[in-house]
């Protein structure tokens, strides 16, 4: 793993750009892996202004790591949602080749039709990663297999509790989501994981120093030739 500490949460958003804009230069058919999260609301703020000034998406294509079940792709609260808002509707990207899971649909169809998707179009050349405060890696709570392929997974409270943010109140909050598992995200040729703040501390240091083991899906990680960790100084705190 390389670790790349920053001053500010800034200019950690500002490394993960370059990187995604460095790779679809390099290969404009790259397929990309995709987050979502507060996290990666700068990523692709700087992205847009990227594509503004000239870079492409129109050859990429994208897989997103997860989608609430229960939620159509139109819903304020979903995922594709999410993405059309802060990337896709803002770029040349060709919408049919961004996939993300399908919520409305029942979720053993969802998963299969997406590990399928993944198989036909990857490896993936560059994922893009955040960390849950648990250590999760897309919706891969603690305990997950390390082997898990895409599929159902239950919510944990504390993911829940930090996600409630996004939903208004009494906006019903879905309690599983599909998600690609941790096998299917080591797949990728490249990872980058961004985390900033001091609530992401712990599950730093879990991810890069600690035993790999499920209880922390990010130490998984370690296994992985080509990680690039991303972080500010309040998120390296605890190395
Ligand atoms: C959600 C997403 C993850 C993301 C995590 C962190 O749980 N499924 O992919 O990494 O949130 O989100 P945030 O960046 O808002 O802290």
């Amino acid at each position: 793993m390389r670790l790349h500490v920053h001053p500010t949460p800034e200019d950690a958003a500002t490394e993960a750009a370059n990187l995604i804009a460095a790779q679809v230069t390099d290969k404009p058919s790259s397929v990309l892996g995709l987050a979502t999260g507060g996290t990666m609301e700068p990523v692709y703020a700087l992205l847009r202004d990227k594509h503004e000034s000239g870079l492409s998406f129109a050859d990429a294509v994208t897989f997103n790591l997860d989608e609430y079940v229960g939620l159509s792709g139109d819903h304020p609260q979903s995922y594709r949602r999410y993405m059309q808002h802060h990337f896709f509707k803002h770029v040349d990207i060709c919408q049919s080749s961004a996939y993300l899971p399908r919520g409305d649909i029942p979720p053993e169809e969802a998963s299969e039709e997406y590990e399928t998707l993944l198989q036909k179009f990857g490896p993936i050349d560059l994922q893009l990663l955040g960390l849950g405060r648990n250590g999760h890696i897309g919706f891969n709570e603690p305990l997950s297999s390390l082997a898990s392929r895409t599929r159902e997974k239950s919510l944990t409270k504390s993911t829940l509790d930090a996600n409630s943010r996004f939903f208004n109140a009494g906006e019903r909050q879905p309690t599983t989501a599909i998600t690609m598992g941790i096998a299917s995200i080591m797949d990728a040729k490249r990872i980058i994981v961004l985390a900033v703040g001091d609530g992401k501390a712990d599950a730093v240091a879990a991810m890069i120093e600690g035993p790999v083991t499920s209880m922390c899906p990010g130490s998984i990680l370690q296994m992985h030739a080509q990680v690039t960790v991303i972080v500010d100084e309040a998120a390296a705190a605890k190395l």
